[in-house]
């Protein structure tokens, strides 16, 4: 018998029981005439103790001789500790060992399995399996599990059902390069993994099952970065006879439900902001909103005086910083020097120092007297002890700065809980947007966003005018999720995908199966998919997706553990064709 019990489970209601427990040896303590080891399984840790009266010698012998991360089993007494650690689970008691079974060796593990460990990045990757016994890692996989299974819950309970759609598929453009799979029976051809189940999941509207889900592994060659992997975990969804409030309304039920769940949280507040607000008032498609320092344009009050760098600037824009009226000169030098790096790129920041007794003192005090300065001030909702931080420039690119300035100034001041959640819809996304380098537009969601009904006509004149019922989930700063309502009519379909530069043969090769489903009764559809690692990581309270994925890849998308992607032997590229010194035909 391996276990009677786990690691974790033995309380003083036990004590005189005999148990059988299995696991690995987490550490050897030897004093001489009396030893112990801490057993560990995925439950817990359960001390064990040999000793010179009352175990038998070979015994004691064999105890101190384990070595770390073998895997053992016991069986023993279950007895009273002599100093109980009430740190610990199991810390009232200990197993007076009777019999010891090595079941396997351990090599020296090459870091410590510890919560703490002294293992870098790199080497935790290679040797993910004992990355894996680390209690921080293994209650994240726990974790995602929790979450998933809500998640299956609450959408099986509301009627969606989960079907599965095919890895092997067509290009299905999100905006990522495809990752391909040469076929070995179609020479020359390739299959590309889906970055999404898109056309799949709308071709089961067409089919009738109304609402429908996956969680589902997507696939995008993209750069990577915190919250990017090369493959990903979607919530993918789809109804068919909704309009947005509807899909907003049973997914803002999802997240609700999750945070209810998972952390016992109430969420009575989830507001809905268009896209143009969320970019005007905090210079971001996902703002944080678990705190103020909201934009302020200052053009109006700032742009009368001499201040030539002002005056030239298409936006000036500042945000109040909380109580930053401290920072010492050297400090305000240091965040000048940030703001200017390339990663943000300012070309400087103008700040006002708010004083307690009222008066301003600011870098631009030649330009501007305390009444302007009071009128900044104002706007930008700024109190005694603050600091106010302008930028100005391109309109784009200076949203950009001051919300880096922003997101930074919050992370300084621990204006960012991650225990605290903000969840929100950003709406009113724009169908298009054009690429500043060669003119083009590109969707700004996916080509098969509809574009709002009033806006229909607009696709003719003035296509960088349209919106999209296109809808974000935002959580604490992080797109989680995204989605929209669909074409679903040959003909707009077609007039989308020209607008985007197909041309009819192109949209027929790639996208006429969904233009031809569209001709036989597509209902009017709609959906979205969160992010699940994003999802996780920010429910556990992080923002590094990697932490909650068993085998991640690392950022130059390896996994340096199984040693991938690796070249293939001469044999398989021949049999794929994808040998181009082989003679064709071969
Ligand atoms: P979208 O491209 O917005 O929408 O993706 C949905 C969500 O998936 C997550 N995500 C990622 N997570 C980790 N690594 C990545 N490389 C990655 N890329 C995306 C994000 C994102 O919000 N088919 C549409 C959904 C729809 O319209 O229904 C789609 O895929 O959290």
């Amino acid at each position: 018998m391996y276990r009677s019990h786990h690691c974790g489970a033995l309380s003083a209601k036990e004590i005189g029981q005999t148990v059988h427990l299995s696991g690995w040896v987490q550490k050897v303590r030897d004093k001489g005439f009396i030893g112990w080891v801490d057993l560990r399984d995925r439950y817990g840790v359960t001390q064990l103790i040999f000793d010179a009266e009352r175990s038998a010698p070979e015994l004691l012998q064999a105890a101190k001789d384990l070595g770390r991360e073998s895997v053992i089993s016991i069986s023993g007494e279950v007895i009273a500790r002599d100093n109980a650690n009430p740190q610990m689970a199991t810390g009232a008691i200990e197993i007076l060992v009777q019999e010891l079974k090595v079941l396997n060796t351990s090599k020296t593990p090459p870091f410590t399995i510890e919560d703490q460990t002294d293992g870098g990045e790199e080497l935790r990757a290679k040797y993910r399996y004992l990355d894996i016994r680390r209690n921080p890692v293994k209650e994240n996989l726990i974790f995602r599990h929790k979450v998933s299974m809500e998640v299956r819950k609450f959408l099986s309970d509301q009627g969606f059902i989960d079907i599965e759609t095919p890895y092997l598929i067509k290009s299905t453009p999100e905006g990522a390069r495809d990752f391909v799979v040469p076929s070995r029976m179609n020479p020359g051809q390739f299959y590309a993994l889906p970055q999404s189940p898109q056309t799949f999941k709308q071709l089961l509207m067409v089919g009738g099952m109304d609402k429908y889900f996956q969680i589902v592994k997507c696939f995008r060659d993209e750069d990577l970065r915190a919250d990017r992997q090369p493959e990903f975990t979607q919530i993918d969804c789809e109804m068919a006879f909704v309009t947005q409030e509807d899909i907003l309304n049973v997914f803002e039920g999802l997240t609700k439900h999750l945070l209810s769940e998972i952390h016992g949280i109430e969420i009575t507040s989830f507001p809905r902001m268009t896209y143009a607000h969320a970019m005007k008032t905090y210079g971001n498609d996902k703002p944080d909103i678990r705190f103020g320092m909201e934009f302020a344009e200052l053009n109006e009050q700032a742009q009368h005086k001499e201040f030539a760098v002002f005056n030239a600037a298409e936006l000036v824009v500042g945000i109040a910083v909380p109580g930053a009226n401290t920072y010492t000169r050297k400090e305000i030098d240091a965040l000048i020097d940030w703001v200017k790096r390339p990663q943000v790129g300012a070309k400087g920041l103008v700040y006002v120092r708010c004083n307690e007794d009222g008066s301003y003192k600011s870098s631009v005090d030649k330009f501007y007297d305390q009444e302007d300065l009071a009128t900044w001030a104002k706007a930008t909702g700024a109190q005694a002890g603050d600091l106010i931080c302008v930028l100005s420039g391109d309109t784009d690119a200076t949203r950009a700065q001051l919300s880096a300035l922003r997101m930074e100034m919050a992370t300084r001041l621990g204006l960012r809980d991650p225990k605290v959640f903000a969840p929100l819809w950003v709406i009113d996304f724009p169908l298009l947007e054009k690429d500043p380098e060669t003119g083009h537009f590109h969707a700004m969601h996916h080509p098969f966003t509809a574009p709002k009904p009033e806006h229909l006509s607009l696709l003719d004149t003035n296509p960088a005018a349209v919106n999209a019922n296109a809808y974000d989930l935002v959580l604490n700063g992080n797109e989680i999720g995204g989605g929209s309502i669909r074409i679903h009519d040959r003909a707009t379909q077609s007039k989308m995908l020209s607008l985007l530069g197909f041309s009819e043969a192109e949209a027929k090769a790639q996208f006429g199966f969904l233009m031809d489903a569209f001709e036989y009764g597509a209902p009017p559809h709609g959906g979205l998919a969160f992010g699940l690692d994003r999802l996780v990581a920010i429910l556990g309270g992080q923002e590094t997706i990697r932490e909650f994925i068993a085998f991640p890849k690392n950022n130059a998308g390896r996994d340096v553990m199984i040693d991938a992607p690796a070249a293939l032997d001469q044999a398989q590229l021949e049999e794929l064709f994808l040998d181009s010194t082989a003679p064709k035909n071969a």
